[in-house]
């Protein structure tokens, strides 16, 4: 059954491009109904307003604090209908209890190296300067930890061919994209990978 979706995203959006693509090309059988984002200068927006997608921008000033913010975010998720939330380059963690409590195993996000190697921001730069010969893509589910929720799909790549972080960054990125739109696609397949063993995936009412 086709997946209803959220896209949480705070810059370029190409992983949101790409799932759209997947969408429209039929490889992955979701709806996206909303393009959330903290950024109103992010180029994601344009990406939703080319397809006609409703664009929500939540920014952490209009909030006392970052579980309030949360809390808008949660009341927006209820508003679209949506039963699994993708974070997309969504630069900022989730910290509304609510939130997290009512989305838990709906909310994913993609992280571009192999966790729990190299969390938080450039994990291409991170293990380009360190010196790692393998790096990869991480999809997992989000909870209160920074990069840290179960695991539903990583792959490894290569890296030891690359002459510059951005190189990195390209060649995990090429991948992101075909990753994602496989994992949002397998939860309209009715059951996804956590921790190992196989969980039926419910849509909402
Ligand atoms: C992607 O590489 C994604 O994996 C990363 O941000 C980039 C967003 O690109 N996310 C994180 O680092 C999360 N910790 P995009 O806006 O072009 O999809």
């Amino acid at each position: 059954m086709t997946v209803k979706v959220a896209v949480l995203a705070s810059g370029r959006g190409s992983n949101f491009r790409a799932l759209l693509e997947s969408i429209k090309g039929g490889r992955c059988d979701a709806q996206i109904r909303v393009l959330i984002t903290n950024n109103p200068d992010a180029q994601a927006i344009s990406v939703a307003k080319e397809a006609g997608i409703a664009v929500e921008t939540v920014q952490r000033n209009d909030f006392a604090d970052r579980p309030a913010m949360d809390d808008r975010i949660k009341s927006l998720l209820d508003k679209y209908g949506a039963d699994l939330v993708v974070l997309a380059g969504y630069m900022l963690l989730l910290k509304g209890k609510r939130l997290l409590e009512a989305y838990r195993h709906r909310i994913i996000n993609i992280h571009p190296a192999l966790l729990p190697s190299f969390p938080g921001v450039d994990a291409q730069k991170q293990a380009f300067d360190y010196g790692a010969k393998v790096s990869g893509l991480t999809i997992h589910f989000v909870d209160e930890s920074l990069d840290a929720g179960p695991i539903i799909y990583q792959e490894a790549l290569d890296i030891s061919g690359c002459r510059s972080a951005e190189e990195v960054a390209k060649k995990i990125l090429a991948r992101e994209h075909e990753a994602y739109a496989k994992v949002v696609d397998s939860f309209s397949k009715g059951s996804y990978a956590v921790e190992g063993r196989r969980v039926r995936y419910v849509p909402r009412g």
